[in-house]
């Protein structure tokens, strides 16, 4: 395969988009999701449109076996990744008191999880071969605690330390670590979220996730450690290093309390 590139999360959203956008940079595909329908609809559109090889895998990545099984799977294809994108996840929005530990567990299992697990089980072979771009998903919600999405944003947090820390380890190696902090996008998180009456949402004119896959995508090139899409995005963040931790949760609290 041509500098292929994982994905994990394509079947919607901006993991769909930055299988397009990879696509269209000639990058050979293996993408992964639950949906396999929306896959298979998406590898031949790609392939007729760009002469890329694309592989699908159906796959839950919150269960530890499925990872070991799509890695020895890959292994066995002979797959050496270019670059690996951990874009899959999710959020939900309620008190943390009220939500179902199954689904605060399977958000960790993915967000946290899953990305880490995939990150080491394919970076040796990225490091060995002495070049491999990984991006990693978090958010702007990394940047600050985020009341009625404790569990998310604390997850977002966890992506931002890790690849953070990972991209200095990897320094000298040819290989790069770029975490993409994304604000509120079109795609389909805000309804699994049941965030549909938050007003961050309501705004007019937010990015799509061609958008954010573009940016995502040239952030991963240079090997951009942090890319934080959007110039009002970039702004939050920095007002976030000046205001008390607690302000910024009594914000995230009167902005997105559930109705
Ligand atoms: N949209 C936003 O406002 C926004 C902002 C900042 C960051 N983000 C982050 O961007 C990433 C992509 O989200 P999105 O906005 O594109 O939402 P999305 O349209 O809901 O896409 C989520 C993707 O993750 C996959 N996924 C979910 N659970 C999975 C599982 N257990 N195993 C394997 N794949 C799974 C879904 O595929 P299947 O359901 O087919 O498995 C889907 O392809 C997420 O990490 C999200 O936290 C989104």
């Amino acid at each position: 395969m041509a500098k292929p590139i994982i994905i994990t999360g394509a079947s919607s959203g901006i993991g769909y988009e930055l299988a397009k956008v990879c696509a269209a940079k000639g990058h050979d595909l293996v993408l992964i999701a639950r949906r396999e329908d929306r896959l298979l609809g998406l590898k031949d559109s790609l392939q007729a449109a760009h002469g890329v090889q694309v592989l699908t895998y159906r796959g839950d990545l919150t269960d530890a076996n499925t990872r070991y099984q799509f890695f020895d799977w890959t292994q066995f294809k002979g797959i050496t990744p270019y670059g690996l994108i951990n874009n899959a996840g999710f959020g939900a929005l309620a008190p943390f008191a009220e939500t179902d530990w199954d689904q605060q567990n399977a958000m960790l299992q993915l967000n946290i999880v899953a990305l880490t697990h995939l990150t080491r089980l394919y970076l040796p072979s990225m490091i060995a071969q002495g070049q491999g771009r990984i991006l990693n998903m978090a958010s702007i919600a990394a940047f600050l605690p985020g009341s009625y999405m404790a569990v998310y944003y604390a997850s977002k947090a966890y992506v931002l330390s890790f690849t953070d820390a990972l991209a200095t380890e990897l320094e000298g190696t040819g290989v790069t670590a770029t975490t993409l902090c994304p604000g509120p996008t079109e795609s389909e998180f805000q309804d699994k979220a049941a965030m549909q009456n938050v007003a961050m949402f309501d705004a007019k004119n937010l990015p799509t996730s061609g958008d954010v896959a573009i940016y995502g995508y040239q952030a991963m090139e240079k090997g951009q450690r942090i890319a934080v899409h959007g110039t009002k995005n970039k702004m939050l963040t920095l007002v976030t290093r000046l205001l008390p931790r607690k302000k910024l949760a009594e914000i995230s609290r009167d902005t997105q309390k559930p109705a």
